[in-house]
């Protein structure tokens, strides 16, 4: 039925398209005829979802050519070497599930200043092999708080400090000649309250007022707040925000992060055209994947919790077909910090692509701390495979704080109260169990539910502060191993390995942040310090901290690089007969590798029979200390990684 109504829509369109358009067409009629073609494949999909959405309003039609418009006119925008790439990327989608693939992610201003000292990094990024650089909001943001640049006032700025969306532009012409892809958020849950949007709805504009989630009174946040979770309960209660100047006794503004950032109203076909277009102009500069930031809670409906509702879905799916129409090469990774049955609704060729495995790097830490495998290996078995067209993006830390979102039942499964043990890894990772090894602060600690989640970079949660600074060589050995192993296991695991630049040499917790005000109220800047460039000179000195790490990880990155096994996403896992050691098989091509990893500081042992059964004594060991005498069990040293293949 709707496909028949499609046809007949889409017959009436094209004509008026290439009316709207005719001059641009006589410019570009190969450019027209490509693109005709794509939107004749796409436009089914796009209608059905756009229409999923948006047929109740009376003005779905006039949306909808709108956006049609917004799709031509962008990709007349694009340009030649883009379009290769589309075609490029049309014939090998699945680019992003090699074993060369990296993926390395960094603040311009902390990294190395501005877009000019980005590029003058490319030698340093191809010597540490990376192909997928995520550079942090670069956008245009209000002084002092802006979330990190979470709050963006303009999609088509680059923040003045930065640089020019003009220099953006050609990082990422220099980045795809040295074969990195160009990786930047889409922010699109909200805007900074200092965007045009938020400002012509500030001055009553009702077109604008209607781009947001704006309430005279405290009667519908009352009645949404009954289902909503607080996010960043520290700045402020509730989702929602007092603005005195709006209309004329002031309203209630939706804000689930900070009070400056406005969630959008994506019930109004005008903001979805709208972020389209923004989208589309950053595909157009050379951005290549766009993380989708805070996917789950961009659709809001009354007695629902408003996160991960299918509406959410729905839209992103929309603005994968309005991808695949204007800018085919561009991919999609979702940040969904959610329960691991949510995350991986995200994923899939019509959504996402690309997601963040925030489970897997919740339970590498929980693994560290624990010593013990059962919930890693679990997780591993029964949640890490995802379609086959798709891959995860594997980290153990990033620029967020860590929350412990593993599932309770899987936890129970296994013996594990949820609760209890969530308040065992906060206080573990704050420093302050019995027999910890790391340094880390609390983030957003909520008063009423005792929740909270832990801000730290990988060495100090690994234990290298403390190592360094209160115990010795053999702790700082330890805490090394930590880091390795646990890089280890996002470099092999399948999908993109991401590094957060810094950990590559130990970095260590900043505290100064306690000393801006911009940032002392938000314990995630302690992991987000200035690159110390002189530390980064000794990644080459072996007996250095830097040198240690630095060598460690390009051992792993290397034998990533190596071996096609590492390659796709299929794993088996080996169950070890070890709590402490994790197990699992990868295959690509018929290609194998055996990993086991121990996560205990003591010596612990694999019995023969495993080893037979997976025939380790004809492979070779690729990577790993521990030795490997023929037909007998193997004892693996402590923290150690060993790989056959
Ligand atoms: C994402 C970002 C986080 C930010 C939030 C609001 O979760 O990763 O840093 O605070 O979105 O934009
Ligand atoms: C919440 C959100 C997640 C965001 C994080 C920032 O957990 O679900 O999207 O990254 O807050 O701290």
């Amino acid at each position: 039925m709707l496909e028949r109504e499609s046809q007949k829509t889409f017959k009436r369109l094209l004509p008026r398209m290439e009316e709207r358009l005719k001059e641009k067409i006589a410019q570009d009629p190969h450019g027209w005829q490509v693109f005709s073609t794509r939107l004749q494949k796409h436009f089914p999909k796009l209608f059905k979802l756009y229409f999923d959405i948006y047929h109740e309003n009376y003005d779905f039609f006039f949306h909808l050519e709108d956006l049609l418009i917004v799709l031509a006119s962008a990709w007349f925008e694009r340009s030649v070497d883009l379009r290769k790439l589309d075609n490029a990327r049309e014939k090998n989608p699945l680019w992003f599930q090699s074993n060369q693939m990296l993926g390395g992610v960094c603040y311009v201003d902390l990294f190395a200043k501005n877009l000019e000292g980005v590029k003058s990094k490319i030698p340093y990024f191809k010597e540490l092999g990376i192909t997928y650089l995520h550079l942090m909001p670069l956008f245009k943001a209000p002084e002092g708080e802006n979330d990190g640049g979470y709050a963006v006032s303009s999609y088509r700025e680059i923040h003045p400090p930065l640089g020019t969306m003009k220099q953006l532009a050609s990082l990422a012409r220099e980045f795809r000649q040295a074969g990195i892809s160009l990786v930047v958020d889409l922010v699109f849950n909200h805007t900074s309250d200092e965007h045009l949007w938020a400002e012509r709805a500030k001055a009553g504009d009702e077109d604008y007022t209607d781009f947001y989630r704006i309430f005279p009174s405290r009667e519908m946040p009352n009645h949404y707040e009954q289902n909503l979770r607080e996010i960043f309960p520290e700045e402020h209660a509730g989702a929602f925000t007092f603005f005195p100047d709006l209309f004329n006794e002031g309203g209630w503004v939706w804000t689930t992060f900070h009070s400056y950032q406005w969630d959008l109203n994506y019930a109004n076909p005008a903001v979805f055209n709208h972020m389209a277009e923004e989208m589309l102009f950053l595909a157009n500069q050379g951005v290549e994947v766009l993380r989708l930031d805070a996917v789950a809670f961009i659709w809001k409906q009354l007695g629902t919790g408003c996160e991960n509702l299918p509406e959410a879905h729905t839209l992103i799916q929309a603005f994968n077909a309005v991808a695949c129409i204007a800018s085919p090469a561009l991919v999609f990774k979702s940040e969904a910090i959610v329960h691991p049955d949510d995350v991986v609704k995200y994923i899939s060729p019509n959504e996402c692509q690309l997601s963040y495995n925030p489970l897997l790097m919740a339970l590498l830490w929980n693994s560290l701390a624990t010593r013990k495998i059962d919930l890693l290996s679990q997780a591993l078995g029964t949640r890490f495979k995802i379609h086959p067209e798709t891959a995860w993006v594997n980290y153990v830390r990033v620029h967020d704080d860590i929350g412990w979102t593993f599932s309770d039942e899987d936890a129970a499964m296994l013996g594990v109260n949820g609760s209890d043990h969530r308040r065992f890894l906060n206080e573990f990772y704050r420093g302050r169990f019995n027999g910890s090894f790391a340094r880390g602060l609390p983030f957003q600690e909520n008063p009423l539910t005792g929740d909270c989640r832990i801000s730290g970079t990988c060495a100090s949660l690994a234990g290298l502060e403390k190592a360094l600074h209160e115990e010795g060589a053999n702790e700082v050995e330890l805490a090394i191993r930590r880091i390795l192993l646990i890089h280890g296991v996002i470099l092999t695991v399948g999908g993109i390995p991401l590094i957060y630049l810094g950990d590559e040499i130990g970095t260590l917790n900043d505290y100064t942040y306690r000393d801006d005000p911009a940032h002392e109220r938000d314990s995630r800047w302690v992991h987000r310090p200035r690159s110390d460039w002189k530390k980064y000179a000794k990644r080459n000195v072996s007996n250095t901290i830097e040198g240690r790490v630095f060598h460690g990880l390009k051992m792993l990155i290397e034998l990533r690089k190596q071996h096609e096994a590492f390659a796709g996403g299929e794993l088996e896992v080996i169950p070890t007969e070890n709590e402490h050691i994790l197990g699992f098989m990868r295959t690509y091509a018929n290609k194998r590798a055996v990993i086991f990893a121990n996560f205990s500081e003591e010596s612990q042992t694999i019995p023969t029979r495993i080893l037979e059964q997976y025939s380790i004594h004809g492979k070779k060991r690729l990577h790993g200390k521990s030795k490997v005498p023929p037909q007998k069990d193997v004892t693996m040293e402590a923290l150690d990684f060993l790989v056959f293949g």
